[in-house]
């Protein structure tokens, strides 16, 4: 992004945290959320990186209960993406997997349960994919062969993003805690 792109994208990012759609998920946040759920300033850059880059086939590894399943289910629709879905992995058989996702926004999601290496060796991912969320294990070694593995599936122009990005590679272009790159 040069200068003048990066200054609106921040302003877009200004404006989703006084906007209609934070207030709903803010409430959904308080009400089901939990401390593994994506915060709040995280989440307005992840529908602000959405919106810009308008994926139509995304990833998130970390499903959990989709608080960060729902900003991109909500970008994809703000972009004006017709048929997006979002494939969203999650381990844990017991979570309450999506709860958090308005009911509106489900019809492009799809959840996936088990490990994400398992789906990998089953090759359970599409070829091509527009975004990558990795909000897994945020041990190095996950997000590295997560990030290995993806970024050969991300068209160019698209995007791979990651939380925590502060635990990750010091390259990454940070904005709180959430790094994403862009794949030239
Ligand atoms: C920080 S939480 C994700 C929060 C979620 N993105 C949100 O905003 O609501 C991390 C999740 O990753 C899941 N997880 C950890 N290791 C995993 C793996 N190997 N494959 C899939 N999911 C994994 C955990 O069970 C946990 O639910």
């Amino acid at each position: 992004m040069n200068d003048s792109e990066w200054k609106s994208f921040c302003q877009s990012v200004l404006d989703f945290l006084h906007g209609e759609f934070m207030r709903e998920m803010e409430e959904r946040l308080r009400a089901f959320g939990t401390k593994s759920s994506m915060g709040m300033f995280d989440s307005a850059v992840l529908l602000g990186l959405v919106k810009k880059f308008a994926p139509r086939v995304c990833v998130e590894t970390g499903g959990n209960l989709g608080m960060s399943s729902s900003f991109i289910l909500q970008g994809m629709i703000e972009a004006g993406v017709q048929d997006g879905r979002l494939l969203s992995v999650e381990v844990d058989p017991n979570c309450a997997v999506g709860s958090m996702i308005p009911d509106r926004l489900k019809p492009g999601y799809q959840s996936m349960i088990g490990d994400v290496k398992r789906f990998m060796k089953q090759k359970a991912f599409p070829d091509r994919i527009d975004l990558f969320l990795h909000d897994s294990s945020h041990r190095y070694k996950y997000q590295y062969l997560e990030f290995r593995y993806f970024w050969e599936k991300l068209k160019h122009d698209k995007i791979g993003v990651t939380d925590k990005a502060r635990t990750t590679h010091s390259e990454w272009g940070r904005l709180g805690t959430i790094g994403f790159m862009v794949k030239k």
